[in-house]
């Protein structure tokens, strides 16, 4: 992975910290995207520290802003001409309903709009480089209720709000996003895969006092460590574009994912509003050399 340049999103913690230190051990460069510039510095000094010549960058946006996701997504696309890698990682869990400056509720336009929209905008860079999209996602999505009446409303928060259905839908849609890319585009053009990186012990769950959460803090000690989530990203990373290329898995198994997340006229509803929800009907990236 040498010459290779690769993009992290919520890279500062959790799955995508260690997945960018693991990237960081193989070689290439490695562009940590983080919300905050102090986490993200912290984030670079602690990889630094294992990996002393690793090559960095940071990149602060907060996801939750479309305007900054456009903003990151142009500074990616005209700063490296060929991406080899985006692992659209950055997630949220929130008990409440949370608006964002955009009017979407938080938990899809962090989890799912703001990678749809990233993973649109360095496109063209991401196929000139053959490069792969490895999306996170979760064993949750099995839970999630999104169907096509329903997707719309619950992007803008206009649906009845549940934390965990919130989390789940989006996961459901890390999935059904996948699978539509992978429809699109061929695996020698650009690979795609989704993942459950494991259940594990990060600061997802940290964030909110509600009972879900209250008890994913309470089993901490007996999850996993993030480390296996970047072991997961890693290993999808190293296998052949046609063993991963539109394909589910939870850590380094192939799994099939729920019936909901093989709808394809599901898919396409999502990436058609998605398209319009961020305003890449209107205003799609240009090509880039
Ligand atoms: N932990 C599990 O058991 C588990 C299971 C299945 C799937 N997953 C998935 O794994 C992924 C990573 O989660 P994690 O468990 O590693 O949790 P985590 O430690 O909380 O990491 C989440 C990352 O996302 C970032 N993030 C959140 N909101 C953001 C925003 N608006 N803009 C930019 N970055 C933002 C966080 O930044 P801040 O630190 O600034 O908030 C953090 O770097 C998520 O997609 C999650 O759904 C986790």
């Amino acid at each position: 992975m040498k010459d290779q340049i690769s993009v992290v999103t919520g890279a500062n913690s959790g799955v995508g910290f260690e997945t960018a230190l693991m990237l960081a051990e193989e070689g290439g460069t490695v562009v940590l995207v983080c919300r905050d510039q102090e986490k993200g510095d912290d984030a670079l000094r602690r990889i630094r520290t294992q990996v002393p010549n690793a090559d960095l960058r940071l990149e602060i946006a907060d996801l939750a802003n479309m305007g900054e996701v456009r903003e990151l997504g142009r500074k990616l696309s005209s700063e490296h001409p060929g991406l080899h890698l985006l692992v659209n990682n950055a997630g949220v869990y929130r008990a409440g309903l949370e608006k964002t400056v955009d009017g979407f509720e938080r938990t899809l336009a962090v989890n799912h709009l703001s990678h749809f929209l990233l993973t649109h905008l360095v496109l063209p860079n991401l196929l000139a480089a053959r490069g792969r999209v490895l999306n996170v996602s979760s064993e949750a999505h099995r839970r999630a209720g999104l169907d096509v009446e329903s997707l719309e409303a619950a992007i803008r928060g206009e649906t009845r709000y549940n934390g965990w259905v919130a989390y789940s839908d989006s996961k459901l849609a890390n999935i059904l996003f996948t699978k539509e890319l992978a429809r699109r585009y061929r695996q020698e053009e650009l690979a795609t895969c989704a993942f459950h990186p494991g259940v594990l012990s990060t600061r997802i769950w940290n964030k909110n006092l509600n009972p879900v959460s209250l008890l994913m803090v309470l089993f901490k000690p007996v999850m996993g460590k993030p480390a296996v989530g970047g072991e997961a990203a890693l290993f999808l990373t190293q296998e052949p574009p046609e063993a991963i290329h539109g394909r589910y898995f939870n850590k380094k198994r192939e799994r099939d994912p729920s019936r909901r997340a093989d709808d394809s006229r599901l898919a396409e509803d999502l990436w058609e509003i998605s398209l319009r929800l961020t305003g890449l009907a209107e205003d799609p990236p240009s090509r880039s050399g």
